[in-house]
């Protein structure tokens, strides 16, 4: 069932599960791709600490700050009109104490619009989840390649390889889901270990790089629209080639401004949409 232009909400998602319909999930860092990607239906955008890297520049997520994520989401958050937003706690925001992750979820919400916070880790973020959820503060966990343990995992590499990690992976699952967690990333894992936490839980599960089977996905917009060529991982689908466009665009404008053939003389300019300006 389409669900009509109205405003996606945390309940939603497990609707959508329950009737078999596949969530589409992708990030956003700014009004316009927000706007831009609620106009084409996309159900979840995530303000990723991916923000970090192919926003920023940072080689990591550690370095992103609530400050920047809190701007980032108020900027989406203008944006999206349909979308449900859901923001990152990045690292250190969740970790040091419950009453620290409640101020900093809290302000997530308050300040920056979100719907919802996803934090990232399985068993040792049981009890925080809890006590989030339990305050009214929807999370969204986060199992498998969790990036800000990029240094603990000796890099970005594929998760719960092994029995007994894909045991563990499906078993925080479910620790999540009992603790309240609606919905549940999970990146770099086989499929069939996807597949069974699928079946496993009655909330989504959305995948990146975990395979077919789960309720939904999710791609970093960066790597989906060919933005970002730093990195691209193996899981990727390129939906555009947007960095190379931006390079020939770019590339024609200072020809064009070089020769002098822009700007012109032409009294309308070329056409374009006539700017409103607000009473
Ligand atoms: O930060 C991010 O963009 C994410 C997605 C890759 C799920 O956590």
């Amino acid at each position: 069932m389409a669900d009509s232009g109205r405003r996606i909400r945390v309940p939603d998602l497990k609707a959508k599960k329950e009737r078999g319909e596949k969530i589409a999930m992708l990030t956003a860092y700014d009004a316009t791709m927000a706007r831009l990607l609620d106009q084409a239906g996309i159900d979840v955008l995530l303000v990723g600490d991916s923000l970090g890297m192919v926003v920023l520049g940072y080689e990591t997520t550690l370095p992103v700050t609530l400050e920047a994520m809190i701007h980032h989401t108020q900027a989406v958050s203008r944006g999206a009109k349909r979308a449900l937003v859901i923001a990152d706690m990045p690292f250190l925001t969740y970790q040091v104490s419950e009453s620290e992750a409640i101020r900093n979820a809290g302000r997530l919400l308050q300040e920056g619009g979100a719907a919802a916070v996803k934090i990232e880790g399985g068993r040792p973020v049981v009890a925080v989840t809890r006590r989030l959820v339990e305050l009214g503060i929807p999370v969204m966990g986060h199992l498998g390649l969790t990036p800000q343990s990029v240094h603990l995992m000796g890099g970005f590499r594929p998760q719960a390889q092994s029995e007994p990690a894909a045991a563990r992976l499906i078993e925080d699952a479910r620790i999540l889901e009992e603790a309240g967690a609606f919905a549940i990333v999970l990146e770099s894992i086989p499929a069939e270990v996807a597949r069974q936490v699928t079946l496993d839980v009655g909330i989504p599960t959305i995948g990146i790089g975990a395979g077919p089977y789960c309720d939904g996905q999710v791609l970093v917009c960066y790597d989906a629209f060919g933005l970002f060529d730093t990195f691209v991982a193996p899981f990727v689908k390129q939906y555009a080639s947007l960095g190379q466009e931006i390079i020939a665009a770019g590339r024609a404008y200072a020809e064009d401004v070089r020769a002098g053939r822009f700007p012109t003389l032409e009294p309308n300019g070329p056409p374009g949409k006539p700017r409103e300006v607000p009473e």
